[in-house]
């Protein structure tokens, strides 16, 4: 039977790399390698530098094109065209499993971060399974994902003394702060929806853009002041890189009574 790891590499910082995640890149006779648009060249630089040092030879590496998302769809369309795109991705996976790698053999997919936050690659491979096309077994290694990267960044915890910390999107930041959520980590974030908080509410933010990488940037303090700061920064990072990935955690007073 074909076996397959999921890989968390870490996000952004080589040293990252947990003891577990390099065991498990030596257990690996195939590294299936999702090429996933945009942020290309950083994600394939990370995993070239990682396969270099911790990869013993043989390996073979296989490059898996990610499928287009059709995200200029209409809202009312969005459902349908995620769909399509999961199907697709599944067809590329299963087509990579069956063909690239033998029975018996193992094969690996590098993960960006942390598998459970924010990647299909799981969800991908419970659909070809589920479809019986192809027969493998499963292991996923966990990474240090971007929030406890930035956490970490900011000497600071994602929660605060037995509270919960919610982590979304800016997507649905921008839809508005749920009542009872005070501490929030925002991924995904296109459009700075930060800016979009009521001033009322004396937010603060911990802000961190290519985290772990030569390019970092951090900036902290409350929304009302820092907004503009980080505003141009990333501005000007996404013009000089071509794209930009940034989190944060944003934290708001408690009320009195709580
Ligand atoms: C598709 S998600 C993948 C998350 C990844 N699985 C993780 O655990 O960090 C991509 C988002 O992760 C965040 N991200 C990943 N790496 C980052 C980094 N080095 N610095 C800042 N944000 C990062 C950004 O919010 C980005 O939009």
């Amino acid at each position: 039977v074909r076996h397959i790891l999921v890989i968390g590499i870490g996000a952004g910082d080589p040293d990252y790399l947990t003891l577990q995640a390099v065991k498990a890149l030596g257990r690996a006779d195939v590294f299936l390698l999702i090429d996933k648009g945009e942020e290309k060249q950083d994600l394939a630089g990370l995993r070239r530098l990682i396969l270099e040092r911790h990869a013993p030879q043989p390996h073979r590496i296989v490059e898996v094109r990610d499928p287009e998302r059709d995200r200029a769809a209409a809202p009312s369309a969005y459902p349908d065209a995620v769909d399509a795109w999961r199907r697709r991705r599944a067809d590329l996976y299963e087509r990579a499993i069956r063909d690239d790698l033998a029975d018996g053999e193992v094969g690996a997919f590098l993960v960006w971060g942390d598998p459970a936050l924010y990647d299909s690659t799981q969800a991908a491979l419970e659909e070809v399974l589920g479809r019986g096309g192809v027969e493998f077994t499963q292991e996923v290694i966990p990474g240090i994902g971007a929030p406890s990267a930035l956490a970490a960044k900011h000497r600071t915890g994602l929660n605060r003394i037995g509270r919960p910390v919610q982590i979304t999107t800016g997507r649905r930041l921008a839809e508005g702060v749920p009542d009872g959520v005070d501490d929030l980590v925002v991924m995904l974030d296109a459009h700075q929806a930060f800016a979009g908080l009521d001033p009322e509410e004396d937010w603060e933010i911990r802000w961190g853009a290519y985290i772990g990488t030569e390019d970092e940037l951090l900036v902290s303090g409350p929304v009302r002041e820092v907004a503009g700061e980080i505003r141009r920064l990333r501005a000007e990072a996404r013009e000089r890189k071509g794209w930009i990935m940034d989190t944060y955690l944003l934290r708001r007073p408690l009320r009195p009574t709580e």
